[in-house]
């Protein structure tokens, strides 16, 4: 059966352009009610236009869908709060909230200032915890929600430049590992997506043009949607996607070594291991150090 949104209400912050209004137009022609926040700016976050979000509702309405606008910034708890409340009042309820704010300012860390810094946590990470915890009584008394965190290639593999822009954007993947355990069983899901959209202001145009019709967000839409909808059946994954690849990225880990422990091994006993700590030939799924630890003092009979 065709995955449909109706009686379904969706928040996608950030979606005056961009990724977010692609998912804002995808979520809607699948029959949600969205709200469309955005409180307008340049793409470092300084400034503001309602027009951005009024247009994005305004296009919607015209293709009969249904959405409202919200122009709070995630940055603040209030903002945030303000947000959900649009959407309680326009429509009564929270299904799914899509954390997709984000501003940049690029630097290398030698010449960063730490406003910058703080600024980029503020909108990214600050915005997707505060936004988070004001639709989490709602999707709590639900009984229903998924929340859909964006995090980036930037912070999960590194980029030159964006010490704060990649903190921010892997520093949401602790808060969904926690927030999985304490929302599964109030059916609430939470997962991350790793998009691709070159053509993007905050992306800027791809250098390789042949590459450029495949990474739009029209690609990576799909992918949103489906952790948004009551099909989604995961939680505390992160979905690469880009020009119609997806993937599911995991933490793994080395096989590792389990030294003599009868004492606390030296700082010598640690360096003649590294080559094995280190060797990432045979990778295993990382489920924690503790437990494998614990198995392996038990197939070594001490415990
Ligand atoms: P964009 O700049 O077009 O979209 C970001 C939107 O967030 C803008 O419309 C902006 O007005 C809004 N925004 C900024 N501060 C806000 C605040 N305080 N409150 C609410 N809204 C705010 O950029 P793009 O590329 O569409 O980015 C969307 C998300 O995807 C971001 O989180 C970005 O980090 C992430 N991303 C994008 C990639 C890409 O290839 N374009 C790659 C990886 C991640």
């Amino acid at each position: 059966m065709a995955i449909r949104f109706e009686d379904r209400v969706v928040i996608v912050t950030g979606s005056g352009g961009g990724l977010g209004r692609c998912y804002a137009h995808h979520l809607a022609s699948l029959g949600a009610r969205v709200v469309v926040n955005d409180p307008g700016g340049a793409v470092d976050g300084r400034g503001g236009d309602a027009s951005v979000a009024d247009m994005v509702v305004a296009e919607i309405i015209a293709k009969g869908g249904q959405a409202v606008a919200s122009y709070d910034s995630v940055a603040t708890e209030a903002g945030a709060q303000g947000i959900v409340a649009t959407a309680v009042e326009a429509y009564g309820r929270v299904d799914a909230l899509v954390n997709n704010a984000g501003i940049l300012r690029d630097k290398s860390f030698a010449k960063m200032e730490m406003a910058d810094f703080e600024s980029v946590m503020q909108v990214h990470f600050m915005g997707s915890v505060y936004c988070t915890r004001a639709a989490w009584p709602v999707m709590k008394a639900q009984k229903f929600g998924r929340v859909v965190f964006t995090t980036s290639m930037a912070g999960l593999v590194g980029n030159f430049g964006q010490a704060n822009y990649g903190a921010a954007k892997t520093a949401m993947l602790g808060l969904m590992n926690v927030l999985k355990v304490e929302g599964g069983k109030d059916n609430i899901l939470l997962n991350c997506i790793s998009p691709v959209a070159g053509e993007t202001r905050m992306a800027g145009p791809v250098a390789d043009p042949k590459i450029q019709p495949y990474v739009t967000a029209e690609y990576v839409a799909p992918a949103v949607a489906w952790l948004c909808s009551d099909a989604c059946d995961v939680s505390g994954e992160i979905v690469g996607a880009s020009g119609g690849y997806f993937t599911a990225v995991r933490f793994h880990r080395s096989p590792g070594v389990l030294l003599p422990n009868d004492q606390p091994p030296s700082i010598d006993d640690f360096a003649a291991a590294t080559a094995s700590i280190f060797d990432f030939s045979a990778p295993v799924p990382f489920t924690g150090t503790l437990r494998e630890f614990l198995r392996l003092m038990e197939e070594a009979g001490k415990f």
